[in-house]
């Protein structure tokens, strides 16, 4: 049956929204529809139509993403993909990501991102995994730290009128100085404070504290599970998120969650994987990572602009022979100049050093995932015996790349 894929108008929205929550199982109940569909113009919206009804989903978030340097670039988040049960594996997805992907060259996008529901989706069209998160538990009994560490910060508990006005300058500090980390646009932050009572999973609905100390400041979304075995208070903290601009601000904010009372284990829902706090705990091992998946998934939409928008960490030449199997005009050999002050990147006619698809240059570029590690999966080849080693002294990021935006 013909199929046309279009942007979604403001009449379609409803159906749209209700169309992308099918295939991860959720009926929008009436309440919820009213809500949803006022949201339209919050991301950009694609839909495939057959017979003048939607059967596939996917949109983009106006998103910067923070990359290694200090700067960043713009690149649309990708959101809202799903394909009807009754029309999944007949190539909906796959015609919504050429679109998708044809639209972002055609927008000027050097990079694209998103979150993947299974790892084995978007490899295909280019994507790679650059971010992992990292799911830890700690019992509150362990949660000392080191007697030279003494957080002192000024808390302040949020309602959610002063968390809609306070958190989002101050996430926004914190994701300039956090390579991986992207933007909020208004609509994700008008979603997050909503905390519906559907998605508490039995915990209370989210309490917001922020922390400054001085210029530094930062935040902790958490919510309580209540639990009570036998008259002994057995509560849960769990933490949405705990962002900051500075170490002493995240310490202070680890402080006070181990500081809430009645709380026996406290549960991180998306640290980094290098989470700092860690050195702080008289005992570390106790800070158990319960699960390290990826989060956040790169696409190169234009390989040489891209690689031109970060810095890197030692200045070098490369020259990488890239395969681009879903976006031809990408492909080519290019010739990296690279340093601490910025790149150049052009097409060559050079031998190339390296030869990998896109996808694996995505996973390389927030400096998170290694070449060699690559490489040493056969995802990467090396043409001139060193270069691996120096596209990881190349590539490498001074801060690792985490990202902590749900989308
Ligand atoms: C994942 C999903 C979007 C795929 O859509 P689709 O229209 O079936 O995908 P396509 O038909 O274009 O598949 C393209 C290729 O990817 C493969 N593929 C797609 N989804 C896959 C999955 N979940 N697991 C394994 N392979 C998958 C297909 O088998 C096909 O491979 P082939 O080219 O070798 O035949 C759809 O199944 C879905 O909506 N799933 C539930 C919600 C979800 O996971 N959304 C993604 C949110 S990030």
């Amino acid at each position: 049956m013909e199929v046309e894929i279009r942007e979604v108008t403001a009449e379609e929205w409803p159906e749209y929204v209700r169309a992308e929550h099918i295939p991860f199982g959720i009926q929008l109940g009436d309440a919820e529809m009213k809500y949803q569909s006022q949201r339209y113009g919050a991301w950009n919206a694609l839909a495939a139509f057959e017979e003048g009804r939607i059967v596939a989903t996917a949109g983009d978030w106006d998103m910067r993403l923070t990359v290694p340097g200090g700067s960043d670039v713009h690149a649309p988040g990708v959101t809202a993909v799903g394909v009807l049960p009754t029309h999944r594996r007949q190539g909906l997805l796959t015609a919504l990501m050429r679109r998708q992907l044809d639209d972002f060259r055609g927008r000027g996008e050097a990079v694209a991102t998103l979150l993947a529901a299974e790892s084995v989706i978007y490899g295909r069209f280019g994507y790679g995994w650059a971010t992992t998160s990292m799911a830890a538990e700690l019992d509150r009994v362990h949660g000392a730290f080191r007697d030279d560490v003494a957080p002192t910060g000024e808390l302040q508990l949020l309602d959610k009128t002063e968390a809609t006005k306070v958190l989002p300058d101050v996430f926004e500090q914190a994701r300039r100085r956090q390579p991986g980390e992207v933007s909020r646009p208004e609509g994700w932050w008008e979603q997050h404070l909503r905390d519906p009572e559907w998605a508490r999973d039995g915990a209370s609905e989210l309490f917001h504290v922020v922390c400054r100390m001085g210029d530094e400041a930062g935040f902790v979304d958490y919510r309580l599970k209540e639990n009570w075995d036998d008259n002994i208070p057995q509560y849960t903290l769990r933490v949405d998120q705990l962002i900051a601009s500075s170490a002493p601000v995240r310490a202070a904010l680890w402080q006070y969650c181990l500081d809430v009372d009645l709380v026996a284990h406290i549960r991180f829902e998306n640290l980094p994987v290098q989470e700092p706090m860690r050195w702080t705990l008289r005992d570390p091992r106790r800070l158990r990572a319960t699960t390290l998946a990826d989060w956040l998934w790169v696409r190169l939409v234009d390989v040489p602009r891209a690689l031109e928008a970060r810095r890197y960490r030692a200045a070098d030449r490369l020259v990488l022979d890239v395969v681009d199997a879903f976006l031809p005009e990408n492909e080519a050999c290019y010739e990296l100049d690279a340093g601490p002050d910025g790149a150049r990147c052009r097409k060559t006619n050079a031998a190339p050093d390296l030869r990998l698809s896109v996808a694996e240059l995505g996973s390389a570029y927030l400096g998170g995932v290694p070449m060699t590690s690559l490489a040493a999966a056969g995802r990467v080849e090396e043409l001139t015996a060193g270069a691996l080693a120096k596209a990881d002294l190349v590539f490498g990021a001074d801060v690792p790349p985490w990202c902590s935006t749900d989308f």
